[in-house]
């Protein structure tokens, strides 16, 4: 787990498939959330969703213990808002207290999950496996300025770059709570060379339209995977 220290505080945590514990589901997740579970007939999202749910527990342990509070996974609750947002919540008040004003965001691809916290609504994250996409991908989603940046880039690395960018703008669409219900165009976002191991910014403009406040961001490239947070700036 690592800290971020810039204006706001975002910690964050990822998980494998193999780290999902050999427990039923049911000995650690509250009852809505089980009987969200049952409702997902799909399996690859029942197994995203869980091991969603499980990094998240994992994250929100660990905050706590920094707090000095221990907890109990069944002592947490995460369920969508309507926006399809985690929110938390906790049945033991002091927990509860001490989760209050913290905000969860969620990302699952192929088998990893990236959660992370943050004193502000306004936090996005998103993971994504590099791999390859439709020739035409980058036409219908980037901006022209993001396309000249994918063409500038030797062609080795812009499976990489089409990855980081996708998951920057979902990132950043997560931490606005908007989703994929906005054209992805209206976010804009300019990477910062690859940190070989650490974060690098990202550049993240939003179309006046959006009324978005002014978001930072950061990606960094592990094991296959692009992580990316984005964050109110305020
Ligand atoms: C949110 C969205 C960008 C996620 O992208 P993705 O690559 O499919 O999936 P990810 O794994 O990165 O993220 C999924 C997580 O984002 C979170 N999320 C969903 N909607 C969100 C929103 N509006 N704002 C912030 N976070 C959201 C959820 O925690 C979700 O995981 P969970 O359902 O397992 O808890 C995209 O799925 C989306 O916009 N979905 C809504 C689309 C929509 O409007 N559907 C209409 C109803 S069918």
């Amino acid at each position: 787990m690592l800290r971020l220290k810039h204006q706001s505080m975002i910690t964050w945590l990822t998980q494998t498939e193999r780290d999902l514990p050999a427990l039923a589901p049911a000995a650690w997740l509250s009852p809505p959330e089980q009987e969200r579970l049952a409702a997902l007939r799909v399996e690859k999202r029942r197994r995203e969703w869980l091991l969603g749910r499980w990094t998240a527990r994992r994250l929100i342990q660990s905050h706590l213990a920094e707090a000095g509070l221990a907890c109990d996974l069944r002592d947490l609750q995460i369920l969508a808002a309507p926006s399809g947002a985690p929110t938390i919540s906790a049945r033991r008040s002091e927990l509860q207290a001490a989760l209050d004003g913290w905000h969860l965001t969620i990302s699952h691809s192929r088998g990893r999950a990236l959660c992370a916290l943050a004193r502000t609504p306004a936090i996005g994250a998103d993971i994504e496996q590099v791999a390859p996409r439709h020739p035409a991908f980058a036409g219908d989603y980037f901006t022209p300025a993001e396309r000249a940046a994918v063409a500038a880039t030797p062609p080795e690395q812009r499976e990489m770059l089409i990855t980081a960018i996708w998951s920057a703008k979902e990132a950043a669409l997560k931490a606005l709570r908007l989703g994929l219900s906005v054209d992805t165009r209206r976010v804009e976002c300019r990477m910062a060379p690859p940190g070989g191991g650490a974060w690098a910014t990202v550049t993240l403009s939003c179309d006046p339209i959006l009324e978005a406040p002014p978001l930072r961001g950061w990606w960094r490239v592990s094991e296959g995977y692009v992580l990316t947070l984005a964050v109110g700036a305020a």
